[in-house]
């Protein structure tokens, strides 16, 4: 192919900002894969909307437009729910097409298959801007994945609740207020109860699960608390105390059995996520041979994520064919069946 062709599933504030990375980062694409990056066609909604694309791009509310494409490379998707979602990327997959997703909730439950299938069709998954937005986390627990053996992870994952209670303590905002604050930065769900109510982080942490311990607890046992119970005077009573309400996502491996939450939690001055603060995420790894490591940085918005998508497209563009869907659990499947890892 002498350029890349791809489509954007959804144009809100990720499928822009993947867009728009795009156009404004051609030279640093062409140089890193040989060859430019053509945003073809963009998959929305409502096709009333006004929108700055170019006029050459197909702007269409039906997926089969787009599949019915010929020459379709990559499919970024930033749409929200399971479903039409999964749906569509299973669908790119068969066609040959390359993946790369932002939507936490549909990878959650369906990662390991999107995995799978990838794998049987030699395309690649690009998932890393599911997971605590901008932060190359996923890229860094593949590294690390060799050879450590991960037994503990421990993060702020979202990037609205913690937005939100920055908020309320530095500026005094009230949980409303700041919430809308959020929304209109482009950090919240389309559906806010998602970060609010904590089963946003708790996707996130379920789909690290699957990549560092292959596997996930039963999704109904994870106990899931998010920050509404939280009010303005516990937060300046804490603060009194130099203690501060983070919202944490934990998942550990004991005696072979994984213990997970989400909740908030009072931490003082000496815990590693005190001083993460604003839009910010910060996930801490413990490895047994790296020991403690944190990686910390923006965890939702526009450029953020746009950013951890199009990286995406450079590594699963740039793997040989056959390393693109590796995982602990698909390699691990594959190795038992006794077919070859073409990893
Ligand atoms: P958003 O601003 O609400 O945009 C969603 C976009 O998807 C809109 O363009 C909408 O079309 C389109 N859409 C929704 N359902 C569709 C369907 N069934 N068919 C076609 N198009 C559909 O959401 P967002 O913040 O960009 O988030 C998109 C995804 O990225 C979500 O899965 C979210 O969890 C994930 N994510 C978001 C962030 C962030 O910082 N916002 C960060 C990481 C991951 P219309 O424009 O026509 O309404
Ligand atoms: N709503 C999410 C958050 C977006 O606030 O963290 C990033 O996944």
């Amino acid at each position: 192919m002498s350029v890349v062709n791809a489509a954007i599933l959804g144009f809100g504030t990720v499928g822009e900002g993947v867009y728009r990375t795009i156009q404004s980062h051609q030279e640093e694409l062409e140089a890193a894969l040989g060859k430019p990056v053509k945003v073809v066609a963009v998959l929305v909604k409502n096709e009333h909307k006004s929108r700055e694309i170019e006029t050459d791009v197909l702007v269409t509310t039906e997926i089969e437009e787009i599949f019915n494409l010929p020459d379709l490379h990559v499919i970024f998707e930033a749409i929200v729910d399971k479903e039409p979602s999964f749906t569509y990327l299973k669908q790119a997959i068969a066609k040959g097409c390359h993946v790369i997703t932002a939507n936490k909730e549909m990878f959650c439950y369906h990662g390991q298959e999107l995995l799978d299938l990838a794998q049987k069709q030699r395309v690649g998954v690009g998932y890393e801007a599911s997971v605590a937005g901008g932060i190359p986390i996923i890229q860094t627990l593949q590294q690390l994945l060799n050879i450590n053996n991960v037994t503990a992870i421990q993060g702020i994952l979202n990037g609205t609740s913690n937005f939100i209670l920055t908020e309320m303590r530095e500026q005094k905002q009230s949980f409303e207020a700041a919430l809308a604050l959020a929304q209109q930065k482009g950090y919240a769900e389309a559906d806010p109860g998602n970060d609010i109510y904590g089963c946003d982080a708790f996707y996130k942490l379920m789909i690290l699960s699957g990549l560092v311990f292959g596997e996930q607890p039963d999704l109904k046992s994870v106990k899931i608390n998010g920050i509404t119970g939280i009010t303005l005077e516990q937060i300046e009573l804490a603060d009194q105390w130099g203690l501060r309400f983070k919202h944490l996502a934990s998942i550990e491996k004991k005696q072979e059995r994984l213990h997970a939450s989400v909740t908030p939690v009072l931490v003082s001055q000496s815990h590693p996520l005190y001083h993460v603060e604003g839009v910010d995420n910060a996930v801490n790894v413990t490895g047994d041979l790296v020991g403690d490591i944190t990686l910390q940085g923006p965890g939702a918005g526009m450029y953020p994520t746009a950013s951890a998508m199009v990286e995406d497209l450079v590594h699963v563009l740039q793997k040989p064919a056959g390393e693109k869907a590796r995982n602990k659990a698909a390699s691990k499947i594959i190795k038992e069946n006794g077919e070859q890892d073409a990893s």
